[in-house]
């Protein structure tokens, strides 16, 4: 584990998981889905750019994907676009299981809650509560605030000022989990602590980086 900063005061009474690549693989579904989309569509994907849309909603995902393939599109043709690459996202979240959990991930939320810490989900994907429902994990935490709750998508700081309030536990005392850039952005804006993980290492903006999600177990 990296110490980006120097050791905090707080108190850390919540924890808010991202979800899409922090909890589960959904991250690596989304991938699929949209590198297939594209490919139907003659629209240049990779890699690269899907982790420029990690945290970001699906339509602010399309302008992304459109600014980037050099292609422009109509506001009735971005709709079908980010119509078709759900479809194909909920087909492939019909086959989640468990399995698809990320390492370590039931047993860190079980200490968690063990030491009476509080625990939300704040993910910018509408289908956020779906997949906790389809893995059957929904009644781990204590408030999952997703992308239906929110205005406006990481990095603003909305969704995880709104899970704090749902947790009723202070911004400054909570840490947030993240794979995203803007969800590291967004934690830090809305006042929390914030650990990278995965994708959002080396980003400089996170309190902690975490190269293994046990690692949470010695900062809480
Ligand atoms: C975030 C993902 O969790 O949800 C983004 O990191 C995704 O990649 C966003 O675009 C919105 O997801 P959905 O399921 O509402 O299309
Ligand atoms: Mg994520």
């Amino acid at each position: 584990m990296v110490f980006t900063k120097e050791k905090y005061e707080f108190m850390i009474n919540g924890v808010i998981f991202d979800l899409d690549g922090v909890i589960v693989s959904t991250d690596k579904l989304h991938c699929l889905a949209w590198a297939e989309t594209c490919k139907e569509w003659d629209i240049p994907f990779s890699e690269d750019i899907n982790d420029m849309l990690r945290g970001v909603s699906r339509m602010e995902s399309v302008d992304i994907i459109l600014k980037y393939g050099n292609r422009e599109l109509s506001g009735e043709e971005k709709a079908s676009f980010a119509d078709a690459k759900n479809k194909r996202y909920v087909d492939l979240l019909s086959t989640l299981t468990r399995k698809d959990l990320l390492p370590n991930i039931p047993y860190v939320i079980r200490e968690l809650r063990n030491r009476k810490i509080k625990l939300a989900v704040g993910s910018s994907s509408k289908n956020a509560t779906a997949i906790l429902d389809i893995i059957g994990i929904s009644d781990w935490f204590d408030a999952i605030v997703d992308g239906n709750c929110i205005h406006n998508s990481k990095p603003d700081p909305e969704v995880f000022i709104l899970a704090a309030e749902a947790l009723n536990v202070h911004p400054r005392n909570c840490i947030v989990v993240e794979d995203a850039e803007s969800g590291i952005i967004a934690a830090k804006e809305a006042g929390c602590l914030a650990a990278a993980v995965g994708a959002a290492k080396g980003f400089g903006r996170a309190d902690y980086e975490l190269d293994r999600i046990e690692e949470l177990l010695g900062v809480v």
